[in-house]
């Protein structure tokens, strides 16, 4: 007896990455197409997928069964953006239009703007403000298609302010659909008390913050701002290591604006990720390679911050795989849209739909761990689907800044749909 179908999606051009693992260099610009597809759930699961005239053989539709017309449509997997400061205290347009002049985001910086100034609104709002925003984060992002996310705390600077932002995105998967992936980033930048004492504060992090946060369980990664000016890549291969040895996973902010070595740091520590890489070089790219780091870009704050793009071509013709996410954050990204990142990688990192809808997808599963579970489809995987009001999956990247996205689908439930 074929199973019984709670949910079907009819008739679309579905598509997916082929497996559950990194696709790397030219493989990125391949993707699974059923041109007529359908995919079942149940469960909350994938329960089956394939081309329309195989459907009745496989999979059970009764009248129970929540029927989705995907006609002329498509049908992908939801999208994983795999970097995001999703959860903070204030905004700053103000900055955003002084950069908009030709202010340089690292002196903004240096002047007690920038991360600071959301480090001061993050400490002022309790953690229901940072709920409440999140929120609409999240809700901003479910109408673009993601259907999980990497988030950072960082805007605390100091314990009590770390953990709430923590708890805030523990309050958040208890709320929203998206499921958020933890990341504690108390290494984000310097806080004014600790001016002159920057050693004391890697020590802080080290010795009272780290060990706290992993008592509480609360984050499940550790990330640096490695940059000049921030964290070196002594302080952060310092705090990389104890994090480590307590358990937590890695990811790392690495040659953002400066090639400081951090793509080099990341190899050495086998993080799950290094982001960013913006100036990253030969060295570093090779750092990566050997140790099957994942090189996530986020090209919507090289576009926001008017800064030269990552070398994607150069990692994908050495072979290497590569992730996109959007850097959502109030400064540097206030961009929650991994549609309009997958339009600026195929115009400003020159990959084709094929290698950015990959990176989107199942190389940003792999980054956050998830990648057996999520990230493509097939039978047995979460089933996390999006679907487009597009007739191709190359007019998602092409109809720059228009909102496709129809329906969402989050294990196996219907949880957006477009008015
Ligand atoms: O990934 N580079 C450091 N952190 C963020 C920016 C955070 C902010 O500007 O608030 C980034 O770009
Ligand atoms: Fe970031």
């Amino acid at each position: 007896m074929p199973r019984k179908a709670e949910l079907v999606v009819l008739g679309g051009q579905v598509i997916t990455p082929k497996g559950s693992t990194a696709v790397c260099g030219g493989d990125m610009k391949e993707l699974t197409v059923f041109e007529q597809g359908w995919v079942a759930c149940a469960d909350g699961q994938i329960i089956g997928i394939g081309e329309m005239g195989e459907l009745e053989d496989r999979v059970a539709v009764t009248t129970a069964t929540t029927v989705v017309d995907a006609a002329g449509k498509v049908v992908a997997p939801g999208l994983v953006d795999p970097h995001t400061h999703l959860v903070f205290g204030g905004s700053r347009e103000d900055e955003f239009y002084l950069r908009a002049q030709g202010a340089d985001y690292m002196e903004i910086m240096a002047a007690g703007g920038g991360i600071l100034s959301s480090v001061k609104a993050t400490r002022e709002a309790s953690l229901e403000e940072l709920v409440e925003r999140g929120l609409q984060h999240l809700d901003w992002m479910l109408s673009q298609g993601v259907t999980t996310v990497e988030c950072k705390s960082g805007y605390g600077l100091d314990l009590e302010t770390e953990i709430k932002q923590l708890r805030a995105v523990q309050i958040l998967n208890e709320r929203h659909p998206i499921e958020v992936v933890p990341t504690f980033m108390g290494a984000h930048a310097f806080p004014p008390e600790y001016r002159g004492r920057e050693e004391e504060f890697v020590d802080l992090i080290i010795d009272g913050m780290l060990p706290e946060i992993a008592r509480l369980n609360l984050a499940e990664y550790c990330d640096v701002f490695c940059e000049k000016g921030v964290f070196s890549v002594e302080q952060a291969r310092r705090i990389m290591t104890s994090a480590r040895e307590l358990g937590f996973k890695l990811r790392l902010h690495a040659d953002e604006m400066t090639d400081l070595g951090g793509a080099e740091l990341a190899g050495e520590l086998q993080a799950a990720s290094a982001d960013h890489l913006l100036k990253v070089s030969d060295r570093g790219l090779a750092a990566l390679q050997g140790a099957g780091v994942m090189p996530i870009l986020l090209p919507a704050t090289a576009f926001v911050l008017k800064k030269p793009y990552a070398p994607a071509r150069k990692m994908l013709n050495r072979g290497l795989p590569l992730a996109l996410a959007t850097d959502f954050n109030p400064g540097s990204a206030p961009v929650p849209s991994m549609l309009l990142v997958l339009s600026l990688a195929c115009l400003y990192l020159s990959l084709t739909p094929e290698e950015a809808l990959n990176g989107a997808t199942i190389n940003a599963a792999v980054s956050l761990g998830r990648s057996e579970r999520l990230g493509s489809l097939a039978v047995g995987k979460q089933a996390d689907l999006v679907v487009f009001g597009v007739k191709h999956y190359r007019q998602i990247p092409y109809y720059v800044g228009a909102n496709l996205v129809e329906t969402v689908i989050i294990r196996g439930e219907i949880v957006y749909e477009a008015q």
